[in-house]
């Protein structure tokens, strides 16, 4: 259920709620308290103020500091959160900010929270809508009897400290949708693969399309075939399950910029013949996240409506081994004509992207986007919290840098590096699937470019964020959190400026 989000000017004192999340600023080395708190630290005989000054609370980023009020506020607790220096607080810092009150109301089993903002603020409430529908995400629609919360965050009241512009709501309303528009895409890859398969998932992609006045267009197996990608059939066919290619646009009137967004969407990588070790394949469930993030996307472009094309395009495919699965040796056509030497049945993302890329670049877009749960080679590069990306274009790249920085979200570039590309050459077809052992994150990027033409492009390995297990910012649950999706819109939106 989406959260009820009320917003008025007002101090701390005038709300009321199960828990109250101040957000402070820093007073200069003092461990003052701002003013408007005073009401509040008088109301609790002074305990807030001492609290304050006994844990050193300067409201540095981060810092928080908690007091229960005894029944002597509207309020079960106060939650004391620092913001750090004004200078330093973009959009994405006040998000975080939103997305920790959030998760603070449903850890304490509050269902509702009131929130409440210094002066100056006015301008980042869309970033507070973002960030209260992330925060306040939980996957637990499998939790059954005790296992259910007990209770459920449902209501916050944002207080703000200056007078509001009659745009205020409509600013927090588009967050809200944001917010809840990479939560699509977290659901989408926390679900188990028994639930979504290539088919189910095409099915949740129809809705969303639907419900936001998106153009959708599913080809199920006969038409992936009919059509020559011969890669998603290799891939998909050892699967009960059969692939599916599907292709959501926004068109709007006007429009002078295409982008086109591209997602594996394997909905669980056994391996297939190549079959991966039994440790940690459930995780393996989460590996059409990149899928998942361009229906969120989707989603988001509904609501934000900006004056570009957008498309996604998601290659969704089971990878399973059996009797008519492909094997290592293989030699497999391809959309773009291409024959490719399959070395390993476990290297399957790339081969569905390269169909998938090759029917984006027949859109002829501006700009084309990947991202794919792609390689273990990233994680062991950058880590289990950043992805990694890769572009062939420096003014993309630049388009590109300047959207993560608008979005906050942890990538970093990767070199397409020339003297690797010796490896995906084949002696029986034109390319190889994988290269040598070391260097897997870029070689497979540079056997995705084969599939690029001179398209403009961006890829992004996310693998790393998709298997994550420990909160970072404003991402939560176990699993491939939708990382990517809010860069993703800050493209389309700088595109559209
Ligand atoms: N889906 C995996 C990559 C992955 C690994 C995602 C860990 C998230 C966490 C991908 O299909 C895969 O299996 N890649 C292989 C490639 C190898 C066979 C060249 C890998 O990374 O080991
Ligand atoms: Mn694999
Ligand atoms: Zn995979």
């Amino acid at each position: 259920m989406p959260l009820d989000i009320q917003i008025r000017a007002a101090a701390p004192h005038d709300l009321s709620a199960d828990l109250l999340v101040v957000g402070v600023l820093p007073a200069g080395k003092s461990a003052a308290l701002p003013p408007t708190l005073k009401p509040i630290d008088e109301a609790l005989g002074g305990a807030l103020s001492r609290a304050a000054a006994k844990e050193e609370f300067t409201a540095k980023r981060d810092q928080s500091l908690t007091v229960s009020t005894l029944g002597r506020l509207p309020f079960e607790k106060v939650i004391l959160l620092g913001l750090g220096e004004r200078r330093s607080l973009g959009a994405p810092e006040v998000r975080t900010f939103a997305a920790k009150a959030a998760r603070a109301a449903n850890g304490d089993k509050a269902r509702s929270l009131a929130l409440s903002l210094p002066a100056g603020f006015e301008t980042e409430l869309r970033a507070i809508g973002e960030g209260l529908e992330l925060g306040a995400y939980r996957f637990t629609r499998y939790l059954t009897g005790d296992r259910k919360p007990k209770a459920e965050l449902a209501s916050v009241v944002i207080g703000a400290g200056a007078k509001l512009k009659p745009t205020a709501k409509a600013a927090v309303a588009l967050g809200q949708r944001i917010g809840l528009a990479v939560n699509v895409a977290r659901d989408l890859s926390n679900e188990p693969s028994n639930v979504v398969f290539p088919e189910t998932f095409a099915h949740h992609a129809e809705k969303v399309a639907k419900d936001g006045g998106l153009h959708v267009q599913v080809f199920d197996f006969k038409e992936i075939r009919k059509r020559g990608m011969k890669l998603i059939d290799a891939v998909g066919r050892g699967s009960a399950h059969e692939p599916r290619l599907v292709h959501i646009a926004y068109t709007p009137k006007g429009a002078k910029k295409r982008l086109v967004f591209v997602g594996k969407g394997i909905t669980f990588d056994s391996g297939g013949l190549s079959i991966k070790p039994a440790a940690g394949m459930g995780e393996m469930k989460h590996d059409m996240s990149g899928a998942a993030n361009v229906v969120g996307l989707m989603a988001a472009i509904a609501a934000v409506r900006p004056k570009v094309e957008v498309h996604a395009i998601a290659a969704l495919a089971e990878n399973m081994p059996d009797g008519n699965a492909y094997r290592p040796g293989d030699i497999w056509g391809s959309l773009d004509g291409k024959t490719v030497e399959i070395v390993n049945t476990d290297a399957e993302g790339r081969l569905v992207l390269a169909d998938a890329l090759a029917y984006a670049r027949s859109l002829e877009p501006d700009v084309l986007v990947d991202n794919a749960t792609l390689t273990g080679a990233c994680v062991v590069a950058l880590g289990n919290t950043c992805s990694g990306w890769y572009a062939n274009d420096e003014g993309t790249a630049r388009a590109f840098s300047a959207a993560l920085k608008a979005s906050g979200e942890a990538m970093w570039r990767m070199p397409l590096l020339e003297d690797l590309r010796d490896g995906i050459k084949s002696d029986v077809a034109d390319v190889k699937q994988m290269g040598e052992r070391w260097g897997g994150s870029i070689t497979a990027a540079l056997f995705l470019r084969e599939f690029t033409g001179d398209t403009k492009w961006v890829h992004c390995d996310i693998a790393g964020p998709a298997s994550l297990e420990r909160p970072t910012g404003w991402m939560q649950s176990k699993g491939a959190t939708g990382h990517g999706v809010l860069t993703f819109l800050a493209l389309v939106e700088g595109a559209a400026r």
